[in-house]
């Protein structure tokens, strides 16, 4: 009902809090730091990274759940001491829900919002968990609790409706009708507003049965969500209770909606938001979380004075059914969850900044009467009015007369209306109750099973919706799989998972599972085949990601705390079983597992979270034909920028093509928006069983695919200090890939030169480089040779090129691409001038490395073009030999030809390089027999030819700079050694012996270095002495 009366409307702001959660077990494992903290309303948020670095932040509300509390005995969590800072459900429904029962007991429409990251507590908030009962049952509980006590004043009627939105589509959770596949639909009304067409309103009378109705609901939802192969977090849960309130006496009639919302993970939104994605456009899963950001941040704005043309609730599902409570007629109220854990600094900062914008959104809410009550009031009070003037002028008493009749006749009609409205309330109650008895049933049953057999239990990534499947193994075979018609069956859905998929047997008290051939079953981590005996809490994965959790006989069980098998639980198992784990991350970098670096704590929780969804991916694309297959790789693992300083770790997705080997790499926030697509194209082709008269989906909206780019494979450092003496160098580096391997070996020089490309004499080296100061210099950069190309030896079409980028140049510069050559000579020289050497341009010089960066390539302009096997182009129409045999003698001959071929072609260039090695040394040979010819002449001349003083000066400059070089890497170990948090005296003691071990060498190695140089200066100071005499 849609009030009129916008005089009555009060304007008030969307009400604020912010709640933080205890850490979870991964956070407390982690040794996770607490970035937030909270005085009285404020919120304070530390970055983990800049001690510098915090923010405040004001919100009406602030619920301080992090420590300070304890379990007791009924398993409520309570402050540790009575009036403690930690805020317990009671007191966040005090502040929270009481108002919005006020307001809907006034007739104002109420919402109430949770928003926040995946796991940071918005169900905990909203539903709870056990006994700790959240917002919903508590004010529904409040609600009944005062329609008994003010029977004789009001009669309430409440309904309650719930609903999820996923991908856009509305789904009754309360229905028990089969789903329309377009879902429910949203439809506008001039006096409702928007509203779910057919939405089932169940009438309650109490809170026991809002219980049950939740609970059929979560179960709906559980259903749908492994159905789906979706994560659950992915959709939004609305439950809409309506409350209807009678007063006979006064002819009024209130009425009010109390919409409860707990949203989506707030991170969904930004996974598609944040990055550019060809496909970014096609999403609709992200829809309503984006819209719902745009149309708060519109709101916003608009309170702000600034001039908001539009404002998009039109957009999504989500905002047309929150129109009203944002800018609307309702009071509402938006709880914000945090996770206080270092690695969710960034999300939690976004959510503090989304919720500072909610908060200056305002309503303007109206008490809801019906107009028909309304017109009763008036009525009455144009009665009194007619009646006033009658009795003063006794004229108009005729019409006053008719007035009071059609007043009576309005009121009669209004009584008969109202009981009428009764009785059908009573006929709705009715039928409800039939249903709870039935529903009550079914839960009887199910409890008493769990007392009597073992079963297996759903758990998913939402905590929400684990425990909620429950399979019960009896005595004899019990076949699990889709099949769901035999009576010894029981079935489950999820992405590869067959029609029969194992078989458990209970026989003589033992539980075991055996697979059916060619079905993937996971127990505690590893992969079975056989038949595999069950204990007690073991952890099964069905297919690519079903999860469930094995809960043996009753005498088995101890009363242990399941919880911690959670869906976190299962992935680490997994990721461990492949050899992931955060120990070995830590190895990796050198650091000891109990001083983690946060941000690889993060790559390895991303990897914990990305490895189902990977796996599921794989099993799109396998049963889609797409020919595709995606592995998680961590990038940067090995890296470090041209100050040598590691950058930061991410997880990237490798997608590569079986059959062309072709390579993309894809971001994480990439991949996520792509698995979501990819879920979508499922859902319609397999699921859907459209497959068979389905038009192929386009390559350009196709997301399994995408354009190919040249691909980052690694990099090498070329320092560039001897520049700084003008010296020349010439090095061969290796190009290390992200993950730590050797991707090739690289041959370059960087030689000073004149402005015309001469390279300088040793007569130019500089022993104080602030002699460039101001001077023009020129340097050439020249890349001779790439060796061992691991990416053309895996497969042969591919090419390379070289990337660079030079202090203030604009953009990178890239060497030309060589293809199929494991062994590509680049020869390739570019020449840098700096106009005026700057102190800047001296620093950068004596303090960096050219980054050079390998880039992969895999389509060329020559693709289709057929070549000779010694890359030559053919030109006429005869195919190529390799092409003739493949088609002539079949695969396998044609594989070893290949094979041959490839060979042949390595024994070529090794070939080359023997004779050009070959060739040089000849050079050499000669050179230096002229060498000793023309030395003996000079010799006879001028008496023994050495090297000028200033050149040996450079040499042994040379000597000392690449000595320090592994004295700094030996100070970067040293720096990386630090003892572990957790250390007791004996791991202190042992890190000092250590430590001391790492620091004599660093002092040896250092003090070598430094006696060289010494006894080199030395050496040529005497000789100089020796020449001139000058020095004596
Ligand atoms: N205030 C709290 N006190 C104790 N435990 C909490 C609290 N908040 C959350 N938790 C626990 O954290 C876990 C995740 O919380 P919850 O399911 O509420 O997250 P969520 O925000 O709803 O996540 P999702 O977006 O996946 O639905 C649960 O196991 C819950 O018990
Ligand atoms: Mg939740």
């Amino acid at each position: 009902m849609r009030a009129r009366g916008i005089e009555m409307a009060s304007k008030d702001c969307v009400k604020v809090a912010v709640r933080v959660r205890p850490f979870n077990k991964r956070e407390r494992d982690a040794g996770s730091r607490c970035v937030i903290s909270m005085t009285s309303n404020n919120i304070t948020i530390q970055d983990p990274r800049n001690q510098q670095n915090s923010r405040t932040f004001t919100f009406d509300y602030a619920y301080w759940s992090h420590n300070s509390f304890s379990r007791n005995k009924d398993g409520l969590f309570v402050p540790e001491e009575a009036g403690g800072r930690y805020a317990d459900q009671a007191n966040v429904f005090h502040g929270l829900g009481q108002g919005i029962l006020e307001n809907a007991l006034q007739g104002y429409n109420a919402t109430l919002l949770a928003y926040g990251q995946t796991g940071s507590g918005k169900s905990y908030s909203m539903v709870g968990y056990g006994p700790n009962k959240g917002l919903i049952p508590i004010l529904c509980e409040r609600l009944f609790q005062f329609i008994r006590n003010s029977q004789d004043s009001r009669q309430c009627q409440v309904f309650f409706s719930m609903l999820e939105i996923y991908n856009e589509l509305v789904v009754d959770l309360l229905s028990k009708a089969s789903r329309s596949a377009g879902g429910l639909r949203v439809r506008e009304d001039q006096q409702r507003g928007f509203y779910v067409e057919g939405l089932r309103r169940v009438p309650c009378d109490n809170a026991v049965q809002v219980e049950q109705l939740m609970e059929q609901g979560t179960r709906t939802r559980t259903t749908a969500a492994t159905h789906m192969n979706a994560n659950s977090s992915r959709s939004h849960m609305l439950i809409i209770v309506q409350l209807k309130q009678i007063f006979s006496k006064e002819c009024i009639t209130k009425q009010s909606n109390i919409n409860l919302v707990d949203l989506a993970g707030s991170e969904r939104q930004r996974s598609s938001g944040s990055e550019a994605d060809r496909l970014k456009e096609g999403t609709a899963i992200n829809l309503s979380l984006t819209t719902l950001g745009n149309v708060i941040s519109a709101l916003a704005d608009m309170a702000l004075g600034k001039k908001v043309v539009h404002i998009p609730y039109r957009d999504s599902i989500l905002t047309k059914l929150l129109q009203s409570a944002l800018g609307g007629n309702s009071r509402t109220v938006m709880i914000a969850t945090l996770s206080p854990a270092d690695i969710c600094y960034e999300e939690s900062l976004s959510t503090l900044r989304y919720a500072e914008r909610a908060k200056r959104i305002q309503n303007r809410a109206v008490v809801n009467e019906s107009p028909t009550e309304r017109l009763v009031k008036e009525l009455k009070a144009e009665n009194a009015k007619l009646l006033l003037r009658l009795s003063r002028l006794g004229q108009e008493g005729r019409k006053a007369d008719d007035e009071t009749k059609e007043l009576r006749r309005l009121l009669t009609h209004n009584e008969l209306q109202i009981r009428a409205i009764q009785t059908l309330w009573e006929q709705h109650l009715q039928e409800a109750l039939k249903d709870w008895e039935s529903q009550y049933a079914t839960i009887t049953q199910e409890r008493r099973m769990m007392q009597m057999f073992p079963y297996i239990m759903n758990v998913n990534e939402d905590a929400q919706l684990s425990g909620v499947v429950k399979l019960f193994i009896q005595e004899g075979d019990w076949d699990i799989g889709l099949a769901e018609n035999s009576p010894r069956a029981l079935a489950i859905r999820g992405l590869g998972i067959q029609e029969k998929h194992a078989v458990f047997s209970n026989h003589q008290r033992r539980v075991s599972i055996t697979p059916v051939s060619g079905s993937k079953v996971i127990v505690n981590g590893t992969s079975v085949s056989k038949n595999t005996e069950l204990q007690h809490l073991d952890r099964l994965v069905l297919g690519s990601n079903s999860t469930y959790l094995y809960i043996g006989f009753p005498s088995e069980r101890s009363g242990e705390d399941w919880s911690r098998y959670d869906y976190d639980y299962f992935q680490s198992e997994l990721a461990a079983a492949e050899g992931i784990h955060i120990q070995s991350l830590c190895d990796n970098q050198g650091h000891r597992p109990n001083q983690t670096d946060p941000s690889l704590l993060a790559v390895f929780y991303d990897y914990i979270k990305l490895m189902p969804m990977v796996t599921e991916a794989n099993q799109m694309s396998k049963e889609l034909k797409k020919g595709v297959e995606f592995k998680l790789e961590i990038k940067n693992l090995a890296m470090s920028d041209s100050k040598g300083h590691d950058l930061e770790k991410e997880i990237a997705v490798r997608v590569t093509s079986v059959e062309s080997k072709q390579v993309w790499m894809w971001s994480k926030v990439k991949f996520v928006n792509r698995k979501f697509l990819m879920e979508e194209v499922y859902q319609q082709e397999v699921v859907g069983g459209e497959g068979a008269d389905r038009a192929p989906l386009p390559r350009d909206r196709d997301p399994f695919w995408d354009p190919l780019e040249p691909l980052h494979l690694g990099s090498a450092h070329l320092w560039l200090q001897s520049l700084a003496f003008r010296i020349p160098l010439e090095e061969q580096v290796e190009v290390v890939g992200p993950e730590g391997t050797e991707e090739a070996i690289l041959q370059a020089q960087l030689v000073p030169c004149s402005p015309t490309g001469l390279p300088l004499g040793e007569d130019d080296i500089l022993i104080d480089p602030s002699e460039l100061l101001g001077k023009r210099l020129d340097f050439q950069l020249v890349l001779d040779q790439c060796c061992g190309l691991r990416w053309v030896k895996e497969v042969r079409k591919r090419g390379v090129q070289i990337g660079f980028q030079v202090f203030d140049s604009p953009q990178p510069l890239y060497s030309p691409a060589v293809w199929h050559n494991v062994n590509p000579l680049l020869d390739h020289r570019v020449q840098f001038t700096s106009l005026r050497t700057s102190q800047e341009l001296l620093n950068y010089l004596q303090s960096t490395a050219l980054v050079l960066e390998l880039w992969g390539l895999q389509v060329s302009c020559m693709d289709g073009v057929q070549m000779t096997q010694e890359d030559s182009i053919i030109i006429d129409k005869i195919r190529a030999p390799e092409k003739m045999a493949e088609e002539t003698s079949g695969s396998d001959l044609s594989t070893s030809l290949r094979a041959l071929h490839h060979d042949l072609e390595q024994l070529r260039n090794t070939n080359a390089s023997l004779r050009k090695e070959n060739s040089a040394l000849r050079d050499q040979l000669h050179s230096a027999r002229n060498g000793v010819e023309n030395n003996r002449t000079r010799q006879d001349r001028r008496g023994s030819l050495r090297p000028s003083c200033d050149a040996e000066f450079a040499k042994a400059l040379k000597v000392f700079y690449h000595s320090m070089t592994s004295v700094r890497g030996q100070l970067q170990r040293l720096r990386r050694h630090k003892p572990s948090e957790e250390a007791d005296l004996l791991g202190l003691r042992l890190f000092v012996d250590e430590h001391s071990y790492l620091l004599k060498d660093f002092a040896e190695q250092m003090e070598q270095c430094v006696t060289t140089l010494k006894q080199d200066v030395a050496a040529i100071v005497r000789r100089k002495r020796e020449k001139s005499g000058i020095w004596s």
